[in-house]
């Protein structure tokens, strides 16, 4: 990957229609509607977007409180360009952001485990609940 063509825009929002055609690509978060992601973007102050070329190509946020704790949310790349290096870039990016927090948790699939693991995610000793 040349690196040196990626724009990383960090704690910078997006517009909700740059979004809105990443989250079409999960499973989790192609219902929501633009309306909905702009009261989210409201609301988030810790993100990481990478571009080319002025394109949102990927994009990750914490939700957080600045201090204690923190949730890694929606760390979506492009389906066009996943495989080259992106992925681990925004994580890193993303890592960065979260140092001044206690605890980074996050919800993912088993299939992610080992994604997540590389960037010192570990089990958690407890239990997490969900409340729909
Ligand atoms: C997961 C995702 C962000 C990875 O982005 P990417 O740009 O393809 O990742 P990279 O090319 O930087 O790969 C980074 C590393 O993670 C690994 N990896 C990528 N996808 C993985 C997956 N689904 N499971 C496990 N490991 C994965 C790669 O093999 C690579 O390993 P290496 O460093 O040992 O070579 C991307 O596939 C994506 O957006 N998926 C859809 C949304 C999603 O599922 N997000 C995660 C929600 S929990």
């Amino acid at each position: 990957m040349n690196e040196a063509a990626i724009e990383i825009e960090i704690n910078k929002n997006p517009k909700d229609w740059e979004l809105m055609a990443l989250f079409q690509q999960t499973d989790w978060a192609k219902s929501r509607t633009i309306d909905q992601v702009s009261v989210m973007l409201a609301k988030t102050d810790m993100s990481v977007c990478l571009r080319r070329s002025g394109k949102l190509l990927a994009y990750g946020r914490i939700i957080n409180d600045g201090c204690f704790r923190g949730l890694l949310d929606d760390v979506i790349v492009d389906e066009s360009v996943r495989g080259i290096g992106l992925g681990s870039l925004l994580m890193e990016n993303l890592m960065q952001l979260a140092e001044p927090l206690d605890v980074l948790f996050l919800h993912a699939r088993p299939s992610m485990l080992g994604y997540y693991v590389k960037f010192g995610f570990t089990d958690f000793d407890g239990i997490t609940m969900v409340r729909r």
